[in-house]
This record gives C-alpha cells, structure tokens and sequence, in this order.
C-alpha cells in the first residue's frame, strides 16, 4: 500500500498477539501485547463494527454518518475461544479473531462459505507530520470477486482493479477518470460466490480505496489520520447490504413533497424577474410539466448570501407567489462564502458571534468564492448550524421559497492550488475540535443539515426540499444531490446513468445530473437522450452554466421539444410508481435505482453491465448513449419482460437488440406487474386525481406490486394518514385473479381504478368482482382492454373460457 509520508523512518506496524479478551455486552475487546485494541460491536446479526485503536484506549466516539436511528439488536452472540482464534458467532455470521495476530476472518454462518478475510489485516504507520497514524486494512480479495459503491465515482459500475480517493472536491467539467469528485462515500460491496458483503469505512480524513489495483488479489482501504473504523455488513444479498447500510447512515428523514419529484428548470441565471416568467410561461404554453424554477447565484445582491438584488427582483414575494399560482415552486441557491463587507449584517454577525472558521495561529479562513472575499461559517458547530437554520426565515417563511440550493459547498475556494481551505483551518466538529483534515469531507454535509433544519421549521406544515453538491455518508437524511458541473458531451451521458446508479447503490438515491450538460452545448439529439434518462432519475433537473446558449426544451427544434415533452409527460404519469418507489427507500432503505447487479446478483452476466438499471423494482430501463442510434443491445435480466411501447414479451436472460428510435428509449415492463399511473398534469395538484390507471402485465404465477398513497406533503403520513395497497396478482392458464390488501386511514382523492390489462392469454368469459358477477356489458373489455373498479375492491377474478 502506498505511504503517505516522506519521513518513512518506521513503516507499517502491525498488531502482535492477543493477550487479553474483554466482553462487555454487545461489545468485546480484544487487547494485544503491543497496545492494540480491537474493539468488535455487534450491531445487528448481519452488522459488526470493527474499531482499533494503537494506544490501549480509544478516543470519544462520535460519527457524523451514524443516525441515532439506526436498528440496534441481535438474535444470538456466542463467544467461543479455540486454540488459535476467538469465534464470534451471530445467526447471520461467525467471525474468528487469530490470536497470533489479531487478523479477521469471517464466514456465512448458515453455510460457512468465507466471505471476507485480512490479507495483512490492520496495520499503521505514524504520521510524524501531523500525529497519530495512517490507518491502513488489507483484505484478500476473493475468487471472482466484484466490488460496488463508492458514491460518485465516474467509472465503470465494478470497481474492480482500480484505486480511489476520497476527499470532497470541486471538479468543474470531470470526466471520466476525474477522481476525486464532490461526495465521499466510504462504502462499498463485495460480490463472490453469489454471496455480498459491504465495508463502511467511517474515516472522514482523506481515505483510500484500492480493489485489486495494487497487488492483484488484494483489496485494501486507508486514511491519512482517525482510526481505523469500519462497519461489515452481509447481505448475502447485495440489496440487503445497501438497505443495511442505509439504515446504518440514515434514510431521508421525511418523504419529499410529491412536486419535488416532478421535473425542474434550472440554468445560470434565470434574471430579472421577466427572464423567470417568461420560462415558467412557456413550459405552460407548450404544455410540457415542470414543476420548480430555479434561481442561481444573480438572484443576489453581489452574491451575498440571504439578499436579493432588487434591480432584478424588485418584489421577490409577489414573484414567487405568482409562479406558485401558475403550478411553479421557486428554488434559491444559497452558497457557503459569506462575503467580507462590512456593511453586511450577516457577515457582521457571523464576525460578531464568532462564527468563521479560522486558521491554526487564530487568523480568519479568508477564501475567494463568487462574491470575492468570503469567511465561512463553521457549520460544524451545532450553535452555527442553528443561526445558520435561522437565517432562511424571510427567503421561506415570507418570500415563499419552496427549495434550497446548497452549492459550494466541498467547500470550493478560487484560485487556490488545493480549491479547498488548507489543511490547518479548524473547525468545532460538535465539541471534538480538529483540523481541515478531519472536518473537509463533512463541511458540506453539515452545511445541507443546517439549512434542511431552517427549511423543516420554516416550511412547516410543509416538507423541507434541499438539495446538496457536496456530501459525506448521511447526507441522504437531509438533502438530494445533483453530480455537479458535468458537461454536454455523449460520454457524460454515460457518466450520468453510472453516476447516479452508483449513488443509489451507496444508499443515497436521491440524486440526477444536470440533464443536458451543464459545460458547453448539447445537439438536441444528445439533450434528448439525456431526458430520456433524466425522467428515470428520482432528482430530474436541466441545469447548464448559460455560456453556450439556452438549454430549455424548446432550445432545440421542434421534433426534439415533442420528444421531450413526451418524457416529461412519462415521469408524471408514473408519479404514484415513483412515489410509492420513494417511499420503500425512506420507509426501508430500498435503492429506487437497481443496477442489474443489484437487481440479480446470481447471474454473473449482470455483474459487469453498466446501462441497464431497474427503476423501483418493475420497470427496465436502458438509456440510448449514442449518437445516430435506431437501437441498442442490451441485456434482458433474467425473467419475462414486456415491451413498453410495443406490450411485446420477450424472455430475459440474454443480450438483445432493441429497437429504439430517437423518440423512444428501451423500456420493459417486469411480468405480473401493477404499474400505477396518474394522468398528465402540468404540475403536481393541477388536477385533483380522480382515478389511478393500474396497468396489469399478465404472468403465468405470483407478484405482488404496493401503491403509496398519502397528502403528498405535509407530515400526517407518519401519523398513519397513508394508503398503501398491495395488489396480489395470481396468473394461469385462464384466469387472473387480483387481491388487494389496504392498509392506513389516508382517503383518498380518487374512487376508482381503471385497470388496463396487457397480455392476457385467454378470452373472458365471466368477471368477478368480491365474488359477484359482474356483467361484461359494464366493462370496456373488448377494444380498449380497460376496466374501471372501484378502489376498494378485494377481489377481482377473471375467468377464461
Ligand atoms: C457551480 C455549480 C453550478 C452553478 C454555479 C453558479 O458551478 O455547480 O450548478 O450553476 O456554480 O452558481
């Protein structure tokens, strides 16, 4: 493993042996002769965390990742001591500890297959430079083995043979081997024999990860400073691992409101107020959805934080009001640099609270960002935070903005070799106090959490809606993300499915690129296809940076606009599969985006596929990411599919190619499922749902499908004010029955459902509806294949001749 330091005098030391063992509780202790402390909690069953210390005691135990609300508890811990190791055993795991050298192996205890094993295991090196140690961990990798995760990272889905760094960085216009981006996730999964496994490493310095780059069947993981920390979680599923990490590292802490996901308008900058308009009027002139406008940084009075240039805003609140009448909710952008000028109260109180983050010998942390010279809040600081919350009262309370846009927030700095604070500034870190080193990769995160709380007490009885460039593990509890400053080149539309994939597999879903690019220009060919992925995004935003022309849909020609139009139309109409998609992921940690990996880690010929992705859990997506397409080959995940255009089913389990001009993308449909859609609306609550269209795939056996409904903002859904049905639907030769299982005291708007069948293999001959006949005179059977029910049926059997 590469070292970090140049005063190498000592190398890598390594723990001796055992000679003390400790249980107290849920957590044992493991003491060697040479100080070092291993120190195994057992979470959950399936979850241990592994923490070392190298100086017989550990330091205070704080985690920005780790919610309060994560599951704690296990079924069964058993100690058992051999002659060469100390077993740990759960009843998902059993973990032996070799008392010759403190190294890790652990197995699957059902079957006892190995599932991760120290290759050197914990070791350290001093850092002379700034104290403590570089903490380092080397596994073996494992026949076959694939690795998962990281959050941003540019590159191919599976990891494997290549080496990472984490340390959140501003990285306008990256490409594909950019690395380090804007978020650190320190985690990731292991895939071998079937079996799935993941690592947490919960070390905010600056970390390392190398999946068998360096040494071919070694995977190791390091950090500049901290300790050695990190969670194990099995799966073996691998949807499993991410669900448990997610719980682990939060899960958002509310549903957002149904609007903000809906699509949004974004570019630098939309001003003066008659620029906002006039874009918000022609989406409804075109009658293409949106449903949120942003404000970039020009909104400001010299990009100070919390002001409002009133040349181009002269009445911000009669503005925002008016575009909320016309079904637009308005996003401001809020940046971390608080300008340095004197007449500014909010810099005056921030200098006078003392709330900057300052150098090591006291100086200000003094940075040029867009406004020039700023100081920076040290979000840090829980009493920072709760000014910071503060201070969006007028923007959200009064003004009436519905969104806020936390950018900047790595935190970037300009013209700086390092784009960052050096390493010396210090920071609060909620009563630790440390340097840059440690605080970097969490700045950002507490900065979305300081204005997410702002937003949760001044929307109020509304949902907070936030949305974050920079992130540490967690952020998912607080904001949505976007992967910054991309740009409109084909290979960035690649990027943008991987990348956002990628997030979701490392358990923040929550995310979407800036559709279209936002350096440089797309061809309307390209900003299609990048729509046609965007609509499949949980966050769908345009953005781009405005230097190289407009980037609204009806910046292209006419054809491009229809086309678009179309896909907007789609991620409205699937709105209630999307929502309820959603709220599996903040109910149990569930992906809303699968890789096929993900989806069906059994078969090997999905664990090296980037393009294809599940979205929620029915519906096969794959993006066109080439120019001149008619169509692409893909792969077909094992299991029956059905075209969504054509309602044409095709057997999974092999490469295919899919036909799929410029105004259609490959779309499947998972046999035996209920697609709930919504009908088209300008925006969300233009129209009051009367009905809920269910479509139904035939399948010849089980499947169950879940439709959320509820208030669509607000918080009465955790009080039960939910409807949440699960369709059971039965299939054979000829008959199909449908059960419905309803649950919560929300009601809802709509009375019926019109259910609309696709590949039914028999005729009807008789409909049952709670075991009575009802006449086929009443349904639109024939022709149209619809019928419309009312919504609490339990039964519905259909009967074949
Ligand atoms: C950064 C952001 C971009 C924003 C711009 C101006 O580059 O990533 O989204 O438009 O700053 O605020």
């Amino acid at each position: 493993m590469i070292v970090n330091t140049e005063l190498d005098q000592k190398g890598n030391l390594f723990p001796s042996k055992i000679i003390a063992f400790k249980k107290d509780v849920d957590t044992l202790y493991f003491t060697t002769q040479n100080d070092v402390v291993l120190q195994i909690t057992v979470f959950r069953d399936s979850v241990l965390r592994f923490r070392y210390t190298t100086t017989g005691t550990f330091g205070k135990d704080f985690s920005y990742a780790i919610t309060k609300y994560a599951s704690k508890g296990y079924n069964h811990l058993q100690i058992e001591e051999e002659k060469h190791y100390y077993k740990i055993i759960t009843s998902k795991l059993i973990c032996h500890i070799a008392k010759e050298d403190l190294k890790v192996s652990i197995f699957d205890a059902i079957d006892n297959t190995l599932i991760s094993q120290d290759e050197l295991g914990f070791h350290w090196e001093e850092s002379y430079e700034f104290g403590g140690n570089i903490v380092k961990m080397s596994k073996i990798s494992q026949d076959g083995e694939s690795y998962y995760g990281l959050g941003d990272k540019p590159e191919h889905l599976n990891l494997k043979g290549k080496r990472f760094e984490n340390w959140v960085t501003d990285s306008y216009a990256y490409g594909k081997k950019t690395d380090p981006l804007y978020k650190t996730i320190p985690f990731y999964t292991g895939l071998h024999h079937t079996k799935s496994y993941g690592i947490f490493f919960d070390n905010t310095f600056r970390s390392f990860f190398d999946f068998t780059h360096e040494r071919r069947n070694v995977t190791s993981f390091w950090a500049q400073g901290g300790e050695m920390n990190y969670y194990f979680i099995y799966g073996p599923k691998m949807e499993d691992v991410v669900t448990n990490y997610t719980d682990l590292t939060g899960k958002p802490h509310q549903l957002p409101p149904l609007w903000a996901l809906g699509f949004h308008q974004c570019k630098w900058s939309y001003y003066p107020e008659s620029k906002v308009k006039e874009v918000a009027q022609k989406f409804r002139d075109l009658k293409i959805p949106c449903d949120a406008i942003y404000l970039d940084i020009d909104y400001m009075e010299g990009f100070r934080c919390f002001t409002w240039n009133k040349e181009y805003f002269p009445d911000p609140k009669r503005m925002v009001k008016e575009l909320l009448d016309d079904g637009f909710k308005t996003v401001a952008i809020i940046d971390p640099g608080i300008k340095v000028d004197k007449e500014y109260s909010i810099f005056q109180e921030g200098l006078k609270k003392d709330y900057f983050c300052k150098r090591a010998d006291g100086a200000y942390m003094k940075g040029k960002v867009w406004p020039g010279e700023c100081y920076f809040p040290d979000f840090t600081k829980p009493e920072v935070r709760e000014w910071w919350s503060g201070l969006f009262q007028e923007l959200i309370e009064d003004i009436g903005i519905k969104g806020v846009w936390n950018d900047m927030n790595e935190p970037a700095v300009m013209e700086v070799p390092n784009k960052t604070f050096p390493s010396d500034v210090r920071h609060d870190y909620d009563g630790n106090p440390c340097s840059h080193r440690k605080a970097h990769n969490i700045y950002g995160m507490q900065m979305a959490r300081a204005t997410y709380q702002g937003l949760k007490k001044f929307a109020y009885p509304k949902r907070p809606f936030v949305i974050t460039r920079a992130a540490y593990s967690g952020t998912q509890r607080y904001s949505s993300t976007w992967t910054g400053d991309n740009v409109a080149t084909w290979e960035h539309l690649w990027i943008a499915n991987v990348q956002a994939q990628r997030m979701a597999m490392s358990g923040f879903s929550y995310a979407g690129s800036d559709i279209g690019g936002f350096a440089e220009q797309p061809q309307g060919e390209l900003f299609t296809r990048w729509i046609q992925l965007g609509v499949f995004h949980p966050f769908s935003r345009i953005h781009s940076s405005g230097d190289h022309g407009d980037q609204e849909p009806w910046a292209f020609d006419e054809d491009v606009t229809d086309i678009v139009r179309k896909f907007i139309e789609l991620r409205y109409q699937l709105l209630p599969y999307l929502y309820t998609t959603f709220w599996n992921y903040v109910d149990q940690g569930t992906p809303i985006l699968k890789s096929l990996v993900l989806y069906d880690q059994d078969d090997v010929h999905t664990h090296y596929r980037t393009d294809e992705f599940v979205f929620g859990d029915k519906i096969l997506v794959c993006p066109i990411l080439e120019p001149n397409a008619k169509g692409r080959r893909m792969y077909i995940p094992r299991g029956n599919w059905y075209n969504y255009w054509t309602s044409k089913i095709i057997k999974g389990g092999k490469e295919m190619w899919i036909d799929a001009d410029i105004d259609s993308m490959p779309i499947f449909i998972k046999e035996g499922a209920i697609i709930p859609k919504y009908p088209i609306q300008q925006y969300v609550g233009e129209k009051t749902i009367d009905k809920v269209i269910l479509g139904v795939y035939f399948k010849k056996g089980k499947e169950s499908s879940v439709l959320f409904d509820d208030a669509h903002d607000g918080y009465d859904y955790i009080k039960g004010r939910y409807s949440l049905r699960t369709f059971k639907l039965t299939g054979k030769t000829n008959q199909l029955i449908i059960q419905q299982h309803k649950e919560g005291k929300y009601i809802t708007n709509y009375e019926v459902f019109k259910l609309k069948f696709y590949g039914l293999p028999f005729k009807i001959k008789t409909i049952q509806l709670d075991n009575v006949d009802i006449p086929l005179s009443e349904v639109k059977l024939n022709g149209e294949n619809t019928m419309v029910i009312n919504k609490n049926f339990t039964q519905l059997h259909i009967i074949g001749e």
